[in-house]
């Protein structure tokens, strides 16, 4: 960080400081880390070890997240506030644009990634034959699909319509409606189970979205939620991201949302699950890899299929987004094989039980 920037959050972290004092009934905090530093964990994990409360404060100036220890467990006790967009309804009509101009270039380019998903997601939820199953946020419908396959009874929702004419076109016997998954147009309980596979990260309000999928499902039903781990995992990601910092422009104006790579932190995914009311919350790790042909392929599969990253390469100057272009290609260099390039895409399923 630049030091205006540490000093803003210094400011931040001390008033977020004292209002998780305030929201604990004044238990005084005695470790305050930055989780874009490397130590936060190893400092949670000694607190934890000595018993001692600790606050763990996110470096996301606009949106301080507090996670409070009391007990021996780090993160048991979980966050006390989960960031929101300042502008959700200008952050949602942008991915919505997004979404619907990209949802071709989606399915050809990362339909073979975010597919493999699917069995961990609908396992994680307790998808059976004759289980009601809502699955937020489909897409072309991958998950549904392996829904349907297993004989449950599977509605599947995205806003975007581009998105649902593609899995009405290749799943022509299911369900879909448009939905928005911060307000779902469905009664309590009437799902008994739900799937949200890659949308946390592209929510301006996600825990309102985790709550809306709570009221839905009907007591003892499943959510699963799946997501990228960090971006340092998340070779994609993390090339895509460098190139456009070393090459480029970060800062664009796009309209303020949650740091795309908060819920990569397992510790913030469970979070999320249970601040918005569940309980019994787990998860697993998933390996899956990204095969693609070139890095041509992959740089023009994030300018064409993707929202925000692809917000952000589009605001470049031309020159930049050559010079970004010719950076992601050599930096795809150590992962050629002789079948193309393979990338790893690890990500985590997190799932929780309606109490
Ligand atoms: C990365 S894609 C994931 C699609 C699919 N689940 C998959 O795993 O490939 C994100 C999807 O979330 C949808 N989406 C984004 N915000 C949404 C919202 N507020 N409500 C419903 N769908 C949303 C987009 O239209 C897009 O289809």
């Amino acid at each position: 960080m630049e030091s205006g920037e540490k000093r803003e959050f210094a400011a931040r972290a001390a008033s977020a400081v004292s209002d998780a004092a305030a929201a604990s009934g004044g238990m005084a905090f005695d470790q305050c880390v930055d989780v874009y530093d490397e130590r936060p964990r190893l400092a949670m994990h000694a607190a934890a070890r000595d018993r001692r409360p600790a606050c763990l404060v996110a470096a996301i100036p606009a949106h301080p997240v507090l996670i409070r220890e009391s007990g021996h467990a780090c993160y048991r006790r979980g966050v006390v506030a989960l960031p929101e967009s300042a502008e959700p309804q200008a952050f949602k009509a942008f991915e919505h644009e997004r979404w619907q101009s990209a949802a071709r270039v989606y399915d050809a380019e990362f339909g073979r990634l975010t597919s493999q998903i699917a069995p961990f997601l609908l396992d994680a939820a307790g998808v059976t034959r004759g289980v009601r199953m809502l699955d937020l946020a489909s897409g072309p419908g991958y998950v549904a699909a392996g829904a349907s396959a297993r004989g449950a009874k599977v509605t599947g929702t995205d806003f975007a319509s581009e998105m649902l004419a593609l899995a009405r076109e290749q799943h022509p016997g299911l369900t879909f409606e448009v939905a928005d998954a911060e307000a779902l147009p469905f009664g309590e309980g009437e799902f008994e189970a739900a799937t949200m596979g890659f949308l946390v990260g592209h929510l301006g309000r996600p825990a309102v979205a985790v709550r809306e999928a709570c009221r839905v499902l009907r007591r003892g039903g499943r959510l699963a939620i799946a997501w990228w781990l960090p971006p340092q995992r998340c070779i994609p990601f993390a090339i895509v991201t460098e190139s456009i910092r070393t090459r480029g422009r970060m800062d664009v104006g796009l309209p303020p949302a949650p740091p795309f790579e908060l819920f990569g932190d397992p510790a913030m995914l469970h979070a999320l699950l249970s601040e918005s009311g569940f309980s019994g919350v787990e998860s697993v790790e998933v390996p899956m890899v990204w095969r693609l042909d070139t890095a041509e392929e992959m740089f023009d599969a994030y300018l064409n299929g993707t929202a925000r990253t692809a917000g952000a390469l589009r605001r470049q100057t031309p020159e930049a987004l050559a010079a970004i272009r010719a950076e992601v290609i050599a930096r795809c260099a150590p992962f050629r094989t002789t079948r193309g390039l393979e990338l790893p895409m690890p990500a985590h399923v997190a799932s929780g039980i309606k109490p």
